[in-house]
């Protein structure tokens, strides 16, 4: 049976993380995979993750079995998070997953049970993962423009118009926040356009969202989310909290989903429910219940907010000195982009040729897209890569 099996297609990150774990050169910079490293290079516990851990080995008496569905309380600590005043309960159904990703797998297979024939329609370009996770359900796809290579912003007129295209009852895919890969985003303006087209369509949103604190604040990333959640009859979003709690091997996401009324939320929450038990039955809860705790003690909870504030700033910070040398060393200003874009990602807009250069001849590992985590450069080499950057013609 199994020599029967052909080999699958490598993960570009994953692969890069590879590579670079393989390097030998000590000076070699990791601008690849989406986790935050702080000036010395470390992915911290957080503080607040740190008090909860000792609070809960004191207070633990049981590791049975949650719920079905994940914990109540972390159910409704995240929706709260997420979603804010923008939530409504008659119409709510949830589930705690396995990571960000784990959330998008439960949505694609909750939407292929509903709508077998709805089209899932992607940002060019998105997550690589997206459209591979897709592709291996077997499910329709299509993929609307979202990023002006030339201005490395937003080209809000073609999504627009791609948009146009949508059927009734397909499902359009949105990052909440902090584009992945590109770090350009939608302004509050565009999501209500995008929010008014999507209910003038008929069309399902899809919100991943995975860097919520990561771009612009806790509130301010997650307010394009809410507005369609206050639009819309139906949505659904895939929340992570990897990156803004530092959960990321204890594998922490949910899956939300708006019904279109009150009478449709149980069949809803019971799909879901039914479909984790499909999958890895009862959800992972380590991180979910240390999630639960920050969120629900407001000494934690601020702890917490302090911590990812900080790792904003720091973020915003390295943007404006690798734009403000890169601006040193071209004598222009097309390198400016960088200070705008949000969250852990930017892409470069260099070709896949000065991205091997890059690798091979500087040791700066990133995507092959040119996408750049922001989160892994520091003080001492944010001026080396902005001399390999002009050294590589890009
Ligand atoms: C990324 O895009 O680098 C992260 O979301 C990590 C991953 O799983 O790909």
């Amino acid at each position: 049976m199994l020599e029967a099996l052909k080999p699958q297609p490598a993960d570009k990150i994953l692969q890069l993380m590879a590579m670079f774990r393989e390097d030998p050169r000590a000076d070699k910079i990791d601008l690849g995979v989406g986790v935050y490293k702080d000036a010395t290079g470390l992915t911290p516990v957080m503080r607040a993750v740190k008090t909860a851990e000792k609070q809960l080995w004191d207070t633990e008496r049981t590791k049975t079995y949650t719920g079905l569905a994940g914990e109540p309380a972390y159910l409704a600590a995240m929706a709260g998070l997420v979603l804010g005043d923008a939530q409504d309960a008659s119409r709510f159904a949830a589930v705690a997953t396995p990571g960000g990703t784990g959330a998008i797998r439960q949505a694609l297979e909750l939407i292929r049970l509903a709508a077998p024939g709805a089209a899932v329609w992607l940002p060019d370009p998105t997550w690589p993962n997206h459209p591979s996770i897709i592709a291996y359900l077997g499910m329709k796809s299509a993929t609307y423009r979202y990023f002006d290579g030339e201005s490395r912003a937003v080209d809000f007129g073609a999504m627009m118009a791609d948009l146009e295209r949508v059927a009734p009852g397909d499902v359009v895919l949105l990052h909440g926040c902090c584009h992945n890969p590109t770090g350009a985003n939608l302004n509050l303006t565009q999501w209500a356009e995008v929010a008014q087209l999507l209910l003038r369509k008929g069309a399902v949103a899809l919100v991943d969202i995975a860097y919520q604190g990561f771009g612009d604040g806790l509130e301010e990333d997650a307010a394009g989310t809410r507005l369609l959640a206050r639009t819309l009859p139906e949505m659904l979003i895939a929340a992570s909290c990897s990156k803004n709690f530092g959960v990321y091997r204890e594998r922490v996401g949910i899956l939300m989903a708006l019904a279109p009324n009150a009478a449709s939320q149980p069949v809803t929450q019971g799909t879901l429910a039914y479909l984790n038990r499909q999958n890895y039955s009862f959800p992972p809860d380590h991180g979910a219940r240390l999630v639960t705790m920050i969120l629900t003690d407001p000494a934690l909870k601020a702890d917490w907010m302090a911590e990812l504030e900080e790792v904003r700033l720091s973020m915003l910070g390295l943007r404006a000195s690798l734009a403000q040398e890169l601006r040193r060393l071209t004598g222009s200003d097309r390198f400016g982009f960088i200070a705008q874009h949000r969250g852990m990602f930017s892409r470069l807009g260099a070709t896949p040729e000065q991205v091997e250069r890059l690798r091979t001849e500087h040791g700066i590992y990133m995507v092959g897209d040119s996408r750049l985590n922001i989160a892994g450069l520091n003080a001492k080499t944010v001026p080396i890569l902005a001399q390999a950057i002009v050294a590589c013609g890009i």
